[in-house]
């Protein structure tokens, strides 16, 4: 673990009545760093950041935040929060709502308004939050998470319910927010580009963190197939099958799948069948798979 890490989380155990919620998690996220925090529904994602958060007490081990026990006002100052199902008062418009918020933080109110543009909502930011949709609500949520550059901030899946545009600027928001120094905690029960463009994919399946690690070093570590699908020329997907094997599709294309290691072997067998091939596709295993294989859906 880095003794500069922000948050810091030691064999993190909670229990509700007689289930272990979380099982002794280990985490920690440096200054700038972005963490996923990837897991189904009921994994243990929002229990973990409201430990961190001090909104509740663990049943064992140790959680660090900037070097404060969580909850202390200190550490309260230096985490910001986006909640999953963030509300706001309907009848304030978004400009009235982010003062308030900038008054509680401490900040003055003339930065809201550089805020508001931040997040694409200058031009709603006079109408009432009650005729709002939930990706302006989103974005209402991550402005006040900007106000006074935490050092800390918790995203409870930031990215859902958000369409393509916004999900794009939620990722600008977090990079600049990793450019200024504040670590992030991101989660989400899916992995999407989002979450693949952070710095790290930890990965909660029932209460237990079964991977910590880069996306290049997750992908690495799955070794999972690769399918590779010839078309062939006239109709040579006959002889194509017979001396490669896989399997037939579509009249004319042949299936392989390989493991990565058998991967440089086929092509050179591929290229040695020479004009009976007319295309090549490979398709490496999706985000989903790679999820899917860490959290756990496709096992037992
Ligand atoms: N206050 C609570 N009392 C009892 N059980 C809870 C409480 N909060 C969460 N749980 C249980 O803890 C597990 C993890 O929940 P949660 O942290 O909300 O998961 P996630 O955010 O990953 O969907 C679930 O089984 C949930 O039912
Ligand atoms: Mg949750």
């Amino acid at each position: 673990m880095s003794k500069d890490a922000v948050l810091q989380v030691e064999k993190l155990c909670k229990r509700y009545g007689n289930s272990d919620v979380l099982k002794a998690i280990s985490l920690s996220v440096r200054p700038g760093e972005r963490v996923a925090l990837l897991g189904h529904n009921g994994a243990g994602k929002t229990t973990l950041m409201k430990l961190i958060l001090g909104l509740t007490t663990a049943s064992s081990g140790e959680i660090s935040v900037a070097g404060l026990a969580p909850g202390s006002v200190e550490a309260r100052r230096a985490v910001a929060y986006l909640p999953e199902a963030v509300a706001f008062h309907p009848a304030l418009n978004g400009r009235e709502q982010l003062k308030l918020f900038a008054r509680l933080a401490g900040e003055p109110t003339h930065v809201v308004n550089a805020l508001l543009e931040r997040v694409g909502l200058d031009e709603a930011a006079d109408r009432r939050i009650g005729t709002w949709s939930k990706g302006m609500r989103q974005r209402l949520g991550l402005a006040q998470v900007l106000l006074g550059r935490p050092r800390l901030a918790l995203l409870d899946e930031p990215a859902s319910g958000l369409d393509p545009i916004s999900r794009h600027d939620l990722y600008s928001i977090i990079d600049e927010m990793a450019a200024q120094g504040t670590a992030l905690l991101i989660s989400s029960h899916a992995l999407t580009e989002v979450e693949a463009r952070t710095d790290r994919i930890a990965i909660l399946r029932k209460g237990e963190l079964v991977a910590d690690d880069t996306l290049a070093h997750l992908s690495r570590r799955a070794e999972l197939p690769i399918r590779l699908r010839l078309t062939a020329k006239g109709d040579a997907a006959a002889e194509i099958h017979a001396r490669l094997g896989g399997a037939r599709v579509n009249g004319a294309s042949v299936e392989l799948i390989c493991h990565p290691d058998e991967k440089m072997d086929r092509l050179t067998r591929i290229a040695a069948l020479g004009g009976l091939v007319g295309d090549l596709e490979m398709t490496p295993p999706s985000l989903e798979d790679l999820y899917r294989h860490f959290s756990g859906k496709d096992r037992p």
